[in-house]
């Protein structure tokens, strides 16, 4: 297994420490994270931030049967469900010795696929019911987990350093997450610059949301009335992707991590009577005038040929250098 060491405070973002004993990891002055039967238990406790509460108690109770509801919803789509999955982390342009995330992993039905490539592979979840369900899984597939860690922790709260994998990768509960903007976030903070995020989750394709394939959808279950959260993606997403799968009821979204917005040269100038470039236009706004000045302005710009922009530079400049240096008001 991979040492548990690589894992940080969920809340502080500090390296954790293993009591002599390995039954828990430490943190801080009170934190404590236990390890029940091997996998480290990564959650903040309630109270101390936002936690997804909600959804840890509803998995808890379903992980027993949610491996047979899955096996149905892919027989609905007529789909092959171990191709449909390689196809959405196939997304993540994994290379050999990539690091991966694979955060709401369940009962481990992509972790189970993820392990046929020689990669290292954290696969967490916010309850301990279904991941014990996956470690069951893969035990009985008799799989090489010499390149896995499980563990449990909240996506608004991941307990890695920044930039700490090479891509990372959710399906199936995002619309649950109670924070869609800041879950994104929190998965995007953790995967290196120039790596791939990917996430999908029930979600109508808006070319189909009137029809009667999504209305025979929503009404069994209406999760499907979600649609995919394109104004939460993180601004530094460069290469953005939005496709639907599984018939067009599934979003599936990938991007690269970039660094902040994407750039912009402001130094273009742009032709025609308002001239200027963005930084004249954006960064140089001054006072308004009155209508009547404002006329005689564009006027004057038109009669001498030039823009707008190149005109009020041109005497604005000439009426500064005129103007007295001190006793100018704000
Ligand atoms: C529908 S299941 C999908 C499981 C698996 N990815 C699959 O495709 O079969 C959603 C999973 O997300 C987990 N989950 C929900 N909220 C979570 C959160 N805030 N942080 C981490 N996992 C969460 C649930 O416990 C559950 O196992």
């Amino acid at each position: 297994m991979i040492p548990e060491l690589n894992f940080v405070s969920p809340l502080t973002r500090q390296p954790l420490t293993k009591t002599p004993d390995g039954s828990a990891l430490l943190g801080g002055s009170d934190e404590r994270y236990p390890l029940i039967d091997g996998i480290p238990q990564l959650l903040i406790r309630s109270g101390q931030v936002q936690a997804s509460s909600d959804s840890h108690a509803y998995y808890r109770e379903r992980a027993s049967e949610y491996d047979h509801g899955i096996e149905v919803m892919f027989a609905m789509f007529l789909a092959d469900e171990e191709q449909t999955r390689r196809d959405m982390f196939a997304q993540l342009e994994l290379r050999p010795d990539s690091r991966v995330l694979e955060i709401g992993c369940g009962t481990c039905r992509d972790t189970i696929h993820l392990l046929d490539m020689p990669i290292d592979v954290f696969a967490g979840d916010l309850s301990l019911e279904m991941v014990l369900t996956g470690r069951d899984r893969l035990l009985r597939a008799e799989k090489n987990t010499s390149r896995l860690q499980l563990f449990c922790a909240d996506v608004m709260h991941l307990p890695f350093a920044d930039g700490f994998f090479d891509a990372a990768y959710h399906f199936g509960g995002f619309n649950l997450f109670p924070d869609y903007k800041e879950a994104l976030a929190e998965i995007t903070r953790v995967v290196k610059p120039n790596g791939r995020v990917v996430v999908g989750d029930e979600g109508i394709a808006p070319w189909l949301a009137n029809s009667e394939f999504a209305r025979i959808l929503e009404n069994s279950n209406p999760l499907f009335r979600h649609r995919a959260p394109l104004d939460c993606i993180p601004v530094d997403a460069r290469q953005v992707g939005c496709r639907w799968i599984l018939g067009g009821s599934f979003y599936l979204i990938s991007f690269v991590k970039g660094q902040g917005e994407p750039p912009l040269n402001l130094d273009v100038t742009f032709p025609g009577r308002r001239g200027g470039s963005h930084r004249t236009r954006y960064f140089g706004k001054l006072e308004g005038v009155a209508p009547a000045l404002r006329d005689r302005v564009l006027d004057a710009a038109a009669a001498e040929g030039i823009s707008v922009v190149a005109w009020l530079e041109k005497t604005l400049g000439r009426a500064v250098q005129n103007a007295p240096s001190d006793g100018v008001d704000d």
